[in-house]
């Protein structure tokens, strides 16, 4: 058959690919929530069980949606049902890409709102407000921010405006190019940061928090956090990747890419927190002070030491640039579909999907304040929002996943789209996809939804 192409245009090159991917996978998730879930979870074994999850179910489903994108050459939802049809079977596991969109719409709604929260601790940063500032001060700062639904409107506007702006002019003029300057510029700050930890004196204790493995602080629950977390680091489960990969060029190696997307997403969390921690311990702080880590008392760190403003500036600038290329790749699923189900331009789709997602960010930037009692199943709309996501719609998306590449497409299909990738290779990661991945994604799956709803 002739290989399909896409009318969204494709990568310049496999390094594009692999820059783009990395964009779309190193984000709060890494600079944010992999620090702080570390901290409570006791560090290095945490740490440990979280490499493995990345390498032996992160990576294999990665590979398995860029199959099926590269496949199919159009956005989740049209290149699932083509796949499928071209696998000879049901053309409704397009279903399966309209999971993911939603999903994709819902991360969107919690992720602008905690990314507007890092473009305000940049102009907090220029400003000078936590030079100095106690633990106290910078708790008053936080908590007045998220008291007031105008200030939050605001900056939650702001970010959705930016990410809109990128994805409107395409693949091409849009994200290629905003990746081009992004990423070099992130890896530059991220080194720059990791060199001011050096200088705080407690870099050993930092490096030893995140790599001494003390098994005895491991819960069954800390597993179900590693996985989770590998699927969010690694923008798995909604299509994020599938769209991605339907702009790579042909005669790259999937396999190959994957690792490298997947090293370097690696990378940056442990250079996140080699960066935050030592400074964390240099001044008498506590590592497991949960979400607000980034926003207290790192800011607190900063504020107590010399150069502090600069680098604290520095690191929440780091910190939008991560955010703002993640958040373009939750949306792109949703805005390659419109553009190829109705006769709209780019720029409509993203008016009309980006003020939907402005919208339920509305709701989700509400619960910190006039809306934090309004529950769904004992959860505030941020909060439910997160566990559905995390916990069951990116899960079920990628058990799904591995499942159809691993199960229902023909080894014909999968080993072409594979050709590039060695035969041992290739045989390894049918391994994985269709028996490690599928069984520890379910039994994650049906653990978490246990210890949330039966204990
Ligand atoms: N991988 C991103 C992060 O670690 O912050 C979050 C994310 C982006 C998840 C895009 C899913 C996605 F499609």
């Amino acid at each position: 058959m002739q290989e399909r192409q896409s009318i969204h245009g494709s990568w310049a090159s496999r390094w594009t690919f692999i820059l783009a991917a990395t964009g779309s996978s190193v984000g709060l998730g890494n600079i944010w929530k992999f620090p702080y879930i570390t901290g409570e979870n006791g560090g290095g074994a945490f740490v440990l069980v979280y490499l493995a999850c990345i390498a032996a179910v992160g990576i294999p489903i990665f590979m398995a949606e860029v199959v099926v994108g590269r496949r199919g050459r159009q956005s989740p939802i049209h290149s699932m049902r083509d796949v499928a049809l071209e696998a000879g079977r049901d053309p409704r596991w397009s279903w399966l890409g309209w999971m993911g969109a939603l999903a994709g719409f819902m991360i969107f709604a919690f992720y602008s709102v905690v990314s507007g929260w890092v473009l305000a601790y940049v102009f907090h940063t220029l400003n000078g407000t936590f030079n100095g500032a106690g633990s106290e001060a910078v708790g008053a700062v936080f908590d007045g921010m998220l008291g007031d639904p105008t200030t939050l409107t605001l900056w939650h506007t702001i970010f959705v405006a930016m990410v809109m702006v990128v994805l409107s002019r395409g693949i091409s003029k849009g994200l290629e190019q905003a990746i081009r300057i992004m990423m070099p510029s992130l890896f530059v700050l991220v080194l720059l940061l990791l060199m001011y930890a050096l200088t705080t004196g407690s870099f050993g204790r930092g490096v030893e928090f995140l790599f001494a493995a003390d098994f005895s602080k491991l819960s069954w629950n800390s597993v179900l956090v590693a996985l989770g977390h590998a699927f969010f680091t690694l923008s798995l489960g909604m299509g994020a990747m599938m769209v991605y990969g339907s702009y790579m060029p042909k005669n790259a190696s999937i396999a190959g890419t994957a690792m490298i997307v997947a090293g370097l997403d690696t990378l940056v969390a442990l250079a996140a927190g080699m960066a935050i921690f030592p400074l964390v311990f240099a001044n008498q702080l506590d590592p497991g002070a949960g979400p607000g880590l980034m926003f207290v008392t790192l800011p607190v760190a900063f504020g107590g030491m010399p150069g502090g403003q600069v680098f604290g500036f520095l690191f929440f600038l780091m910190v939008s640039i991560a955010a703002w290329s993640s958040a373009v790749s939750l949306m792109e699923p949703a805005v390659a579909w419109m553009v190829e189900r109705f006769p709209v331009s780019r720029n409509q789709a993203c008016l009309v999907l980006g003020a939907g997602g402005w919208v339920l960010g509305l709701g989700a930037l509400a619960s910190f304040n006039i809306g934090a009692d309004w529950l769904l199943f004992g959860m505030n709309f941020f909060d439910f929002l997160d566990f559905v996501t995390a916990n069951l719609l990116l899960p079920l998306g990628g058990l799904l996943t591995a499942l159809f590449v691993g199960w229902w497409l023909p080894a014909r299909i999968s080993r072409d789209e594979m050709s590039r990738d060695n035969a041992a290779g290739y045989s390894l990661w049918l391994l994985l996809v269709r028996f490690i991945a599928p069984v520890a994604v379910l039994v994650v799956f049906v653990a978490n939804l246990y210890s949330k709803f039966a204990a």
